[in-house]
């Protein structure tokens, strides 16, 4: 007997997409949207597994956004693999894929930009000159473009969830905003489609990022000085192999700004390079 595999739909136009989208939404049908920019593994599947959850049909994006990448970053080098992402889509009974590109999401005379303030400021944006506007734009425009009833993202990158809840509020997109939590191999490293950048030995190292946070969190939640404590983190991976550090940092969880005391719904978060790899982590202070 013949086995009929889901398939999947794509479209790579906002015409078309707005199109889809009606048809979607026929029979007041929660939608939710996942944006992504490829080279899916299981951190995305588990966005896609929780939208499922959460609405009826579900729309993801995949756009390598050229805007939130640095002239010195790895735009070129970023993975991609078309075939498997869609083959994992169609296998999650996706109900929709979008796939824009560079030209029909940034035409000929585009000049708008997004920009959140305070929030994209510090902590990655000191290192990323530039990326959380590309992110803030291009998210914008899939938001509007494909106006779900919610958007998910993944908690690994909180600055960036942190700056997409900010510019929902402040624009009156009518979206929901939901976090899922970090996705983890079993020695901690969170799922990143960057951790294919390392090579054995670096994968070995890699893990204790994640160690490294849940100690800093431990400790500042049992009153050590934050400065001091994140201080040493730096030193700690550095010896513990990693290249550079770009920050190990407490912050509030939901503004951002940098932790006065040791109060409820703190994070600490850090970014470290590795290699070729610049792995970024962060933890609740429980
Ligand atoms: O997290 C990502 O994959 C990207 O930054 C996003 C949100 C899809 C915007 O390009």
């Amino acid at each position: 007997m013949a086995v009929s595999r889901p398939v999947l739909k794509i479209v790579h136009d906002v015409v078309s997409l707005r199109r889809c989208m009606q048809g979607l939404r026929s029979s007041n049908q929660m939608i939710a949207f996942v944006p992504t920019m490829g080279a899916l593994h299981a951190g995305h599947m588990a966005l896609v597994e929780r939208a499922k959850a959460l609405a009826d049909k579900v729309v993801v994006s995949i756009f390598v956004n050229p805007t939130q990448f640095g002239p010195d970053e790895d735009l070129a080098a970023y993975p991609h693999q078309g075939s498997r992402d869609r083959a994992l889509l169609a296998a999650a009974d996706v109900d929709l894929l979008y796939m824009p590109d560079a030209l029909a999401m940034y035409p000929e005379h585009f000049q708008t930009e997004v920009r959140v303030s305070d929030v994209s400021q510090g902590l990655c944006g000191a290192h990323r000159a530039g990326h959380f506007d590309g992110v803030a734009t291009v998210v914008t425009k899939l938001l509007l473009q494909v106006l779900p009833d919610m958007a998910l993202f993944g908690e690994k990158d909180f600055q960036q969830l942190t700056v997409i809840k900010r510019l929902v509020a402040d624009l009156d997109i009518p979206v929901g905003i939901i976090g899922v939590p970090t996705v983890r191999e079993d020695d901690g490293l969170a799922l990143s489609s960057r951790n294919a950048y390392l090579t054995e030995d670096e994968r070995v190292v890699a893990p204790s990022l994640h160690r490294e946070l849940i100690a800093v969190a431990i400790d500042i939640a049992n009153g050590s000085d934050i400065k001091e404590r994140c201080a040493r983190a730096v030193d700690d991976l550095l010896g513990a192999g990693f290249t550079a550090v770009d920050y190990v940092e407490a912050r509030e969880a939901i503004t951002l700004s940098p932790l006065a005391g040791h109060g409820p719904e703190a994070r600490v978060l850090a970014s470290a390079l590795i290699g070729a790899a610049r792995l970024i982590d962060n933890v609740p202070v429980p």
